[in-house]
């Protein structure tokens, strides 16, 4: 096992500390006792105390509520060792800023790569959303939530366009190479002493208005939102995102220059773009927002990517309400933008299954082709209640969730291990534990839920924790062994279902 001293900020100071704590990378690749006493014997998979890289006592609370009401070992072990994994293993830096001794910043990594993607730390913390209130201290939720946001926002207003990004200098955390990134060639260009990869990708911009917003509803702290760069952040995310509502040509038949291109030297046809790098030809006028990346980091097809058009459309509408304090002309822009986003949506973005009916598409490029498929990672067609997009009774959504979970959609993998979707990132074969996660916090049905979590509990080959893929004919193929969004939705999923259907929680998987 390799050794590598550990440095973070302490909360209050920017003090470091170093341990020797193992490679996460290798922990949660190996088993550990005590193993959990059910018949899956999962291993314990938390680092000792003084390896964690936050402590925050509310959630070491809930981890001992939740060993009172969930009955079965294996799936209470695989709670506590999945709820805490963000705070646990991937706030590698907190801190101020330089030129502002009151602004917080939050460095959260996603598990096996250093450094910071949109979406994945704004989901990580969403998993802490509902024990998340307002709270000055610098040992808190919020502050992490305040220092996510502040951070977000310095990375959208240098790099709108990109996904991944570096620690701040403030950290004095070094650049972390990303091999895969050396012969890209992207427009605008970015410098890698501050981004990671940059892939854009509509999500990740939404990701920080759907942090703004989980920040906002639960603390009511408008003034935070004015004492910063937010106001400069959501004025370069609309300036950006009214400059993608073009399609490939003028009316006068003239091409119009692509904001945004990207092309990648890979034998990967997700890693890169068509047509120089600009992507497949979209039409304009249908009020969507182009995407040349999803989330899973894989190329769209067509550009006009419905779930991350539910996303944004959703959390830029409910930011409006915090901007109407700050700058009421731009609230006015956001909601304006918000509905428009919508009216595409409705519009374009419902198309007709020949068996199942009228379901949403995954992708559509405005000229009348639309992928019917649908991807394990959020924003997925699959997550749209969870988006705050639509209500999950909602008769399209009910519809397009059948296709979703059935063999009808290309990436559903079914065999004996489990059920889910996945996506061409790992490819057929792999379902991944998230979108049985994201099935289950979007189900009312009592026996789907109770099925889902006996696939959870018994495919992480008995190491713990949530992975990103998993053979469905073998639960010892999988890959990435430390993932930490997706063990986060676990825990807020599990969490979810003690509030709204804590009888489940009884259920022996024994
Ligand atoms: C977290 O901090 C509290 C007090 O602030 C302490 O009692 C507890 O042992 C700590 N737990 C861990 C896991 O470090
Ligand atoms: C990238 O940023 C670093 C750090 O500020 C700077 O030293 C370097 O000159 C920049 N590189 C380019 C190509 O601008
Ligand atoms: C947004 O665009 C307007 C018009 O081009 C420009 O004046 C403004 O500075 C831009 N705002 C940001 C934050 O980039
Ligand atoms: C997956 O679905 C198939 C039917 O399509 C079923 O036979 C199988 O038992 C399911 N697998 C699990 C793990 O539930
Ligand atoms: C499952 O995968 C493991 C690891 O690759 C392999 O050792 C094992 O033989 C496989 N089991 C079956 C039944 O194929």
């Amino acid at each position: 096992m390799r050794l590598l001293p550990l440095l973070f900020g302490l909360f209050g100071g920017l003090s470091s500390v170093s341990a020797q704590c193992p490679d996460y990378s290798d922990y949660s690749m190996a088993r550990h006792e005590p193993f959990s006493t059910g018949k899956h014997h999962l291993s314990y998979q938390r680092p000792i105390a003084a390896c964690r890289t936050v402590n925050i006592s509310d959630v070491e609370k809930t981890i001992q509520d939740m060993k009172a009401v969930v009955k079965d070992p294996d799936l209470f072990r695989l709670f506590e060792n999945t709820f805490p994994n963000t705070l646990d293993t991937t706030v590698k830096w907190k801190g101020y800023a330089e030129d502002d001794s009151t602004e917080e910043l939050t460095f959260i990594t996603t598990g096996d790569i250093v450094a910071m993607w949109l979406r994945d730390s704004a989901n990580q913390l969403r998993s802490y959303k509902s024990l998340l209130k307002a709270n000055k201290s610098p040992n808190s939720l919020a502050s992490l939530y305040r220092g996510a946001i502040n951070l977000q926002a310095r990375y959208v207003i240098r790099n709108p366009y990109c996904n991944a990004f570096q620690a701040p200098a403030e950290s004095g955390l070094p650049p972390e190479s990303n091999g895969f990134a050396d012969t890209d060639k992207v427009t605008p260009p970015y410098n890698t002493s501050f981004v990671f990869e940059c892939k854009y990708e509509l999500d990740s911009i939404s990701a920080f208005l759907q942090l703004s917003h989980d920040y906002y509803s639960k603390t009511k702290d408008s003034a935070f939102f004015g004492k910063y760069r937010w106001v400069e952040a959501v004025e370069t995310i609309l300036n950006v995102t009214e400059g993608l509502l073009v399609g490939t040509y003028a009316d006068d038949g003239s091409v119009n220059v692509s904001p945004y291109t990207f092309q990648r030297q890979s034998t990967s046809a997700t890693e890169t773009l068509a047509n120089t790098g600009a992507g497949n030809p979209v039409k304009g006028g249908t009020g969507l927002v182009r995407s040349a990346f999803r989330p899973s980091d894989d190329s769209t097809i067509y550009q006009l990517f419905i779930p991350a058009n539910m996303q944004f459309s959703s959390y830029l509408g409910r930011s409006a309400k915090i901007m109407k304090a700050h700058n009421p002309e731009l609230a006015k822009r956001m909601r304006k933008l918000a509905f428009s986003v919508r009216r595409g949506i409705e519009k374009h973005g419902k198309v007709r299954h020949e068996v199942l009916g009228e379901i949403y598409a995954y992708e559509i490029d405005g000229f009348g082709s639309r992928n019917l498929m649908d991807d394990a990672n959020v924003p997925s067609l699959l997550s749209a209640p969870i988006l705050d997009y639509l209500d999950a009774s909602d008769a399209t959504y009910q519809r397009t969730r059948k296709f979703v979970l059935s063999t009808w959609n290309p990436y559903y993998m079914h065999g004996p291990v489990l059920n889910g979707t996945g996506g061409p990132h790992v490819g057929p074969g792999r379902a991944w534990p998230m979108s049985i996660i994201t099935s289950l916090l979007t189900s009312d049905n009592d026996a789907e839920i109770v099925k889902g979590l006996h696939e959870l509990v018994s495919s992480t080959d008995g190491l713990g924790l949530i992975h990103e893929s998993v053979d469905t004919f073998n639960a010892s193929v999988w890959s990435r062994e430390w993932f930490s969004w997706a063990n986060g939705l676990f825990g807020e999923m599990l969490l979810g279902l003690r509030d709204r259907k804590p009888h489940l929680l009884e259920t022996s998987f024994q």
